[in-house]
């Protein structure tokens, strides 16, 4: 396995869930533009698959741990990654804090964590591996009033959350805003909870991000249109000293979508 054969399978099997991701991606390149990825996003419940086994596959192909941060509105832990090749995208992998779950919800994530299959922590394609346990519609619902990222990890299991195109190595956008423009005119809908663009120049980064795409998930009970992934768009500022920020900040990390949307798409 190669970095770009990772990051190759983990695009394929991102698309599959997010067609949206695949639309633009082809209408930018129709613009002559060479897209680069400034992120991919990864979500995990902890336990026996925390942070550092998810991690372990970039890891063996180069990847080299940085910043750790906690979002404790969203119950997060999170932690990045960054390759030696600045062509390579950073990888951020979050990890749900169960303890600060109701008890309700715990248990769910409990009974799924109970069905994981032995090494299945060990699998080199963990990062893109799925979902490896049954819910009923009922748990995902339970676990939505909850938390979001609770309920689409229960759903969707181990794979790539969003990929963020760098905003800043694109040459006919000047801006993120231009690009947000650009792609409502074409059609698609931007998150715009708490403002289209998260983030600010002095916080050293701006994102903004498609709402999600929904698909129709199997539960052990039926099956249920349920959202998906986004596709997120990030620009960089440069620090004092003249580098550019590569790190993640609260005010601009991964959005939540509301739990309203779920069954109007
Ligand atoms: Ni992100």
């Amino acid at each position: 396995m190669t970095p770009s054969a990772l990051l190759g399978a983990l695009w394929r099997d991102y698309v599959a869930s997010t067609p949206q991701a695949e639309r633009i991606h082809r209408l930018l390149a129709a613009r002559g533009e060479r897209i680069r990825n400034d992120h991919v996003a990864l979500r995990t419940y902890g336990g026996p698959i925390g942070i550092a086994a998810l991690a372990r596959p970039f890891e063996q192909l180069g990847w080299r741990p940085r910043d750790h941060y906690r979002f404790a509105d969203k119950h997060l832990v999170a932690r990045y990654w960054q390759h030696d090749d600045p062509e390579l995208p950073k990888v951020f992998i979050s990890e749900l804090v169960l303890a600060e779950l109701s008890p309700r919800a715990h248990a769910i994530v409990d009974a799924l964590i109970a069905q994981l299959p032995g090494e299945f922590a060990q699998r080199a394609d963990l990062p893109y591996a799925g979902r490896p346990w049954n819910l009923a519609f009922a748990e995902y619902e339970t676990l939505l009033a909850e938390s979001e990222y609770a309920a689409w990890l229960a759903a969707f299991g181990y794979r790539v959350n969003h990929f963020t195109v760098d905003v800043g190595s694109l040459s006919t956008f000047p801006d993120l805003q231009a690009l947000d423009a650009f792609l409502v005119e074409h059609g698609f809908s931007l998150n715009s909870s708490g403002g289209l663009v998260k983030g600010s120049p002095a916080e050293r980064l701006e994102q903004s991000s498609t709402k999600a795409d929904a698909i129709e998930v199997e539960f052990s009970d039926r099956s249920e249109r349920v959202p998906s992934c986004y596709y997120e768009f990030a620009r960089r500022y440069p620090l004092p000293s003249g580098e550019l920020f590569h790190g993640f900040v609260p005010s601009s990390a991964d959005k939540i979508f509301e739990s309203t949307d779920v069954g109007r798409r």
